[in-house]
């Protein structure tokens, strides 16, 4: 133990993090291994140079970024019936898997609990994993399957999601069966000083790593294993907060599949330039996504000859994957983005600081930060009104909330 002490206390010093364990006297014993074993598990060179790169201009400029090339899914004429044939054989066959990314906090739109559990007010009262539900039972139907559906949590979001599945009965599904659960990875949140913050339970303060990091976790809880015991060949991985998402798509599966490509993903025109929507794009003659929070003013706002917006395919986070590009994604590290927040902690002196405004950074991976590795990726662009309802914000924000997806639900499925 002294030993293990002593190792622990040598790296800390090494990397300016010392504060770590100073209140590490005052926690139970319980508590004091846990510190030690997240303390042994956090990379120290890792967040170093994650902190670093927040001192750095956005690297975005230095990249040769371009519009990308896209089908649009009611421009495909002849084509559309030919790809959905080739999308629902494979449907058929049992090749499909849903993935639904549940990990976030839902901070902005206030709800407490699991943002899937959140009911946008429909008279059915049905939540956001019920209305998904509802869509994928719908769909797998249609071509007589059951579609698997995984589901991503985060460590704190995962037995109240659990528990609220179980409460519903997995809304048909069978546990372990036909719905997976598994949880997502973390990183230590660190302060403007490059320190590692301790939270209210004096344990490290981790935050989600962000969805990038939804490969490495489906391949590490062994979710692609149960994916290929399944027969599973394509998967779908779309967000919990948008209650239009088509997660069975035939033509998206047909494009892909034809094209001979690993990926595929959805967009819908961009509303406007400043729509909190991430773009797609080529960068460095890859498929990319440039980040609404990265995007510069002049590219939001630049237009073609005809006026539409340059970098107006929105990414909607609905894309599809082979099976293979996820196995080989998972073992691949994605660059990290920062996001500036807001962080109760445990000061040097064991008091409670409560900040008014951000002052912690909490480090993210963006799962299209892949896209530029999975070889070529088709562009799908689909209706907005058909396929993108998110729930973002609180209803009085105005956009992206529960009454304007509510609408959208509603005209969509004429209720
Ligand atoms: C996201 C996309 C953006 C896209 C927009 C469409 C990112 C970084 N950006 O923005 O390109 O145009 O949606 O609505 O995703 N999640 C996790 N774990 C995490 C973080 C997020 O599971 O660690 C899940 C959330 O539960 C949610 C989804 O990912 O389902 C989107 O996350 P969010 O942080 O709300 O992204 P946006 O900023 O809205």
């Amino acid at each position: 133990m002294e030993d293990r002490l002593e190792t622990i206390k040598w790296t800390l010093k090494k990397y300016n993090q010392e504060h770590l364990l100073n209140q590490y006297d005052n926690l139970p014993d319980n508590k004091k291994e846990e510190l030690l074993n997240q303390i042994e598990n956090i990379d120290f060179e890792l967040i170093k140079s994650l902190y670093e790169n927040t001192k750095k201009e956005l690297k975005t400029q230095e990249a040769k970024i371009e519009p990308i090339e896209y089908l649009d899914k009611y421009k495909l004429n002849d084509m559309y019936k030919y790809y959905e044939e080739i999308g629902k054989k494979a449907i058929k066959e049992g090749k499909l898997a849903a993935v639904t990314m549940a990990g976030g906090q839902g901070t902005r739109l206030g709800h407490n609990g699991p943002k899937g559990t959140y009911d946008i007010g429909l008279y059915t009262h049905k939540s956001l994993f019920e209305l998904l539900s509802d869509s994928l039972k719908e769909e797998g139907k249609k071509y007589g399957v059951i579609i698997p559906w995984f589901i991503m949590t985060s460590r704190e979001n995962n037995s109240a999601t659990i528990e609220f599945f179980e409460k519903n009965r997995f809304f048909g599904y069978e546990k372990n069966k036909n719905i997976f659960f598994f949880v997502q990875g973390e990183l230590p949140m660190v302060d403007t000083e490059g320190k590692i913050l301790i939270g209210e339970d004096g344990l490290i303060k981790l935050a989600a790593d962000g969805h990038g990091g939804i490969y490495e976790s489906l391949v590490k809880n062994k979710m692609t294993d149960k994916m290929r015991e399944l027969g599973i060949e394509w998967v779908f991985i779309g967000g919990v907060d948008n209650c239009l998402v088509k997660m069975v798509d035939p033509v998206l599966m047909g494009i892909a599949i034809d094209k001979n490509v690993t990926a595929a993903g959805k967009s819908v025109v961009k509303a406007n330039p400043k729509e909190k929507v991430g773009v797609f794009c080529k960068k460095n003659g890859k498929p990319s996504v440039i980040e609404y929070t990265e995007i510069s003013e002049e590219m939001a706002e630049a237009t073609d000859e005809n006026g539409e917006l340059l970098y107006g395919e929105s990414h909607i986070l609905c894309n599809l994957f082979n099976i293979s590009a996820i196995e080989r994604m998972g073992k691949e590290s994605l660059p990290y983005h920062s996001a500036f927040k807001k962080a109760t902690y445990i000061d040097a002196d064991g008091k409670k600081v409560v900040p008014d405004g951000p002052n912690a950074y909490k480090f993210e991976a963006f799962l299209f930060d892949a896209f530029g590795e999975l070889d070529d990726m088709a562009i799908l662009r689909v209706k907005r009104e058909e396929e993108f309802a998110p729930v973002k914000n609180a209803d009085s924000a105005g956009v992206d909330c529960p009454s304007t997806a509510r609408e959208l639900y509603m005209k969509y499925y004429n209720l």
